[in-house]
């Protein structure tokens, strides 16, 4: 244990992954360790001293896969200055302007990624997903990011938000933006923990009973690692809600629009799952709405 714990605290010293926090980071490593193949590297980490297995080559390559993961799975979805959402939600927490609050949510979705080719299609996105159910009670979004900040943007009141990343910084943030601004815009909510790798969390997740849940851009994360889709499928199977929203980038990773957008592997999931499926657009990502 001590030397997970000195792999991890060596991790975490590098600026890149600073943020991502002992827990997650001790439960990535055992999850690694437990996926090891030769079990090599499992019993020199378990039983060897740091100083000198640190040097060894088979060491060596396990931590460069493992930072790949969690540069893969989390830093590359993050702006270079990791603090600046924290410098925007500061001056949000001064604002009382209405318009100018707004800008100040748009300007925080810019520092993830995911929430930045959103643009301003949020308002859009939303009408959509809720037109047939324009009062849910409960909203699961597994994978957040930063969408508590795109709440506003669902022009809806009395609802519970929840929210789940890996990174407690990540889930501070978004129980401080609720206890702040949850009553301003009408709803109430958390953020949560939860590592989608570790297994117990599909059973918490299908303990929640949810109206909508959304997994926007998170297959490729849910099936990292795997030439199929059966963590997906998992997920999609143990999800208690009435009706699932799953989103996928219509360009590359190169930043070029895909040819063929719509996922054809996952229609097929989904019509072998039984659920009834709706499909639109926009932007650059494309909705299928589940229904069971
Ligand atoms: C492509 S982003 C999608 C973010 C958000 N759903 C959106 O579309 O705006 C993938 C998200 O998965 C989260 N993530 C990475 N590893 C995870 C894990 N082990 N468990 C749960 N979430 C994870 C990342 O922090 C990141 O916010």
């Amino acid at each position: 244990m001590e030397n997970i714990d000195k792999m991890a605290l060596e991790i975490l010293g590098s600026k890149k992954f600073s943020m991502l926090g002992l827990e997650y980071l001790e439960s990535v490593i055992f999850w690694f360790l437990d996926k090891d193949e030769s079990k090599n590297v499992k019993k020199i980490i378990l039983e060897g001293d740091y100083d000198i297995f640190r040097k060894n080559r088979h060491y060596k390559k396990f931590l460069k896969t493992l930072k790949a993961f969690l540069h893969d799975t989390y830093g590359v979805y993050q702006v270079k200055n990791i603090h600046k959402r924290d410098e925007i939600f500061e001056v949000m927490k001064k604002t009382k302007d209405t318009t100018k609050l707004l800008k100040l949510h748009e300007d925080i979705l810019h520092c993830h990624s995911s929430s930045r080719e959103r643009g301003k299609n949020y308002n859009e996105i939303y009408k959509k997903i809720f037109s047939h159910n324009k009062k849910p009670k409960v909203i699961l979004d597994l994978g957040c990011g930063l969408n508590v900040f795109s709440m506003p943007f669902m022009n809806l009141k009395n609802f519970k938000y929840i929210g789940v990343e890996p990174v407690k910084e990540d889930v501070e943030l978004i129980n401080d933006y609720i206890k702040n601004f949850g009553k301003v815009y009408g709803f109430s909510g958390m953020g949560v923990y939860g590592n989608f790798f570790d297994k117990k969390y599909l059973k918490i997740i299908s303990e929640i009973k949810s109206d909508f849940c959304f997994l926007f851009k998170m297959t490729d994360v849910l099936d990292y690692g795997k030439n199929d889709h059966k963590r997906t499928e998992e997920f999609l199977k143990k999800i208690n809600s009435k009706c699932t929203v799953v989103s996928f980038p219509t360009k590359t990773v190169s930043n070029k629009k895909m040819n063929k957008p719509r996922r054809k592997w996952f229609e097929l999931m989904i019509v072998r799952l039984g659920f009834e499926l709706d499909y639109f657009e926009i932007n650059n990502e494309i909705f299928y709405l589940l229904k069971s």
